[in-house]
C-alpha cells in the first residue's frame, strides 16, 4: 500500500462528506432543530427528549442526527443538553441556500440518468421549496435591486404586480407601507405559504396572490383604467422562456408595458457566462454560480445573456431606463441583472 494512500482518500472523498453534511444541515434548518437550539439560553437548553417531542422527531433517530453533527462541530452535547455552535450559527444565518438548492433540487441531480441524452426530458425540482429559497435568498440580493429600480419610477407604482411571486415574501417586502400588490405564481404551494405570509404581517388586504401562469395571467388580465403599476419579474422570465418559447416571453413582456400609460417592468435574470474566467475564478462563481448554471441546463428553464434580454426587451416594444447590479458586499459577481423597462 502506499503510504500516503490514506491522505489521498481523505481528500477524494470530501465531496461525498459535503454531500452528506448538506442534506443534514438542511433538514436540521427546514424541521426546526437549528433554530431551536440557537433560541436557548445561554444557561442551558433542553434536553434531547424534549426537543425530540416539540419537534415531532423519534429520540433516537435525533440523538443520532445530533451527534453526528456534533461530529461535524455545529452542536455540542449531543447526548445532554445539545447547544448550537458558533459554526452551526453561521449556516443557519444562510438557510436560504439550503432550502434552494437541497431543498429544491436535492433529488434533481438522481435524475441525471434519465435526462442526460434527451433534450427535451427535463429533470423534477421542489418548486415550494425552489420558491421558499429563492425568495429568502432574494432578500439579501434581488428585493434591494427591485427596490433601487422602482424608486427610478417617475411616480409610486399604482400597484405592484409579481409573475413568478414564489412564497410572495419577495412582493410583501415591496409594498410594506406602500402599493397594494399581486402575486402571481404557477406552484399552488408556494401560493399557499404566500396567503399564510399575507395574513401573519397584516397585509392580506393589500396584497393578494392568484394561482397561475405569467403568461395565463397576463393573456386574461384586464388592462388599467387608472394609475401606472410596475410588473416584477425576478427569475421568472427564464422558467417561461424554456416552458413556452421566445415568442410567449416577448409577449409577457409586450403585455406588461402595454397594460397602462406609463406601466414598467423590473426584470431580474442571472447573466449566463458560466465559462467566463470572472465567474470560474470568483468565489461565489464557483461555490453557486457554477452548480446553479448546471442546474438550469437540466430542469425546464433557461438562462441567457444580457445582450438575448436586451433584445428581447426591444422586440416586445420596450426601452430599457436602467440597468442594475447586485450590492458587492452580497455579490461582487455583476451576474444578478436588475432591468428597469418602459413602453416606448
Ligand atoms: C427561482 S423562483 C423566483 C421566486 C422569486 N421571484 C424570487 O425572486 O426569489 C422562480 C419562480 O417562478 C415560478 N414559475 C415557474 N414557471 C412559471 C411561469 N410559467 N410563470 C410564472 N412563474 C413561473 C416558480 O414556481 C417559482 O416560484
Amino acid at each position: 500500500m502506499q503510504p500516503d494512500f490514506e491522505q489521498r482518500l481523505i481528500s477524494a472523498i470530501q465531496p461525498i462528506r459535503h454531500f452528506f453534511l448538506a442534506q443534514c444541515l438542511e433538514f436540521a434548518m427546514t424541521s426546526g432543530l437549528l433554530s431551536r437550539l440557537s433560541e436557548a439560553s445561554p444557561a442551558g437548553g433542553d434536553s434531547v427528549d424534549s426537543l425530540a417531542q416539540d419537534l415531532n422527531l423519534h429520540p433516537e433517530r435525533l440523538t443520532g442526527l445530533l451527534r453526528y453533527l456534533e461530529g461535524e462541530g455545529i452542536v455540542t452535547d449531543s447526548e445532554g443538553a445539545p447547544a448550537i455552535t458558533a459554526k452551526g450559527r453561521e449556516f443557519l444565518e444562510f438557510r436560504p441556500w439550503y432550502e434552494l438548492l437541497i431543498g429544491g433540487y436535492g433529488a434533481t441531480l438522481r435524475e441525471l440518468p434519465e435526462v442526460m441524452a434527451d433534450r427535451k426530458r427535463f429533470a423534477s425540482r421542489n418548486g415550494t421549496m425552489v420558491g421558499l429559497g429563492s425568495c429568502g435568498m432574494s432578500r439579501f440580493d434581488a428585493v434591494p435591486l427591485v427596490k433601487q429600480l422602482i424608486a427610478l419610477l417617475p411616480e409610486p407604482p399604482s400597484a405592484l404586480v409579481d409573475l413568478g411571486c414564489g412564497d410572495g415574501t419577495f412582493l410583501l417586502d415591496l409594498c410594506e407601507g406602500g402599493s397594494p400588490g399581486i402575486g402571481v405564481d404557477p406552484t399552488p404551494g408556494s401560493i399557499d405559504i404566500a396567503r399564510r405570509a399575507a395574513a401573519e404581517r397584516g397585509m392580506s388586504d393589500k396584497v393578494r396572490f392568484v394561482n397561475a401562469t405569467a403568461e395565463d395571467y397576463m393573456a386574461q388580465v384586464t388592462p388599467e383604467t387608472t394609475g401606472a403599476p410596475c410588473f416584477v419579474t425576478a427569475f421568472s422570465l427564464q422558467e417561461v422562456l424554456e416552458q413556452q418559447g421566445r415568442d410567449a416571453t416577448v409577449e409577457v413582456v409586450r403585455s406588461a408595458l402595454a397594460h397602462a400609460p406609463g406601466a414598467h417592468l423590473a426584470i431580474v435574470e442571472v447573466d449566463h457566462r458560466p465559462l467566463d474566467p470572472a465567474v470560474t475564478r470568483h468565489g461565489l462563481g464557483n461555490a453557486y454560480y457554477n452548480p446553479y448554471y448546471f442546474l438550469h441546463q437540466i430542469t425546464e428553464q433557461r438562462l441567457e445573456t444580457q445582450p438575448f434580454w436586451e433584445e428581447l426587451i426591444k422586440e416586445a416594444g420596450g426601452e430599457v431606463v436602467d440597468c442594475l447590479t447586485t450590492a458587492p458586499e452580497v455579490d461582487s459577481t455583476g451576474l444578478e441583472l436588475g432591468f428597469l423597462v418602459r413602453g416606448q
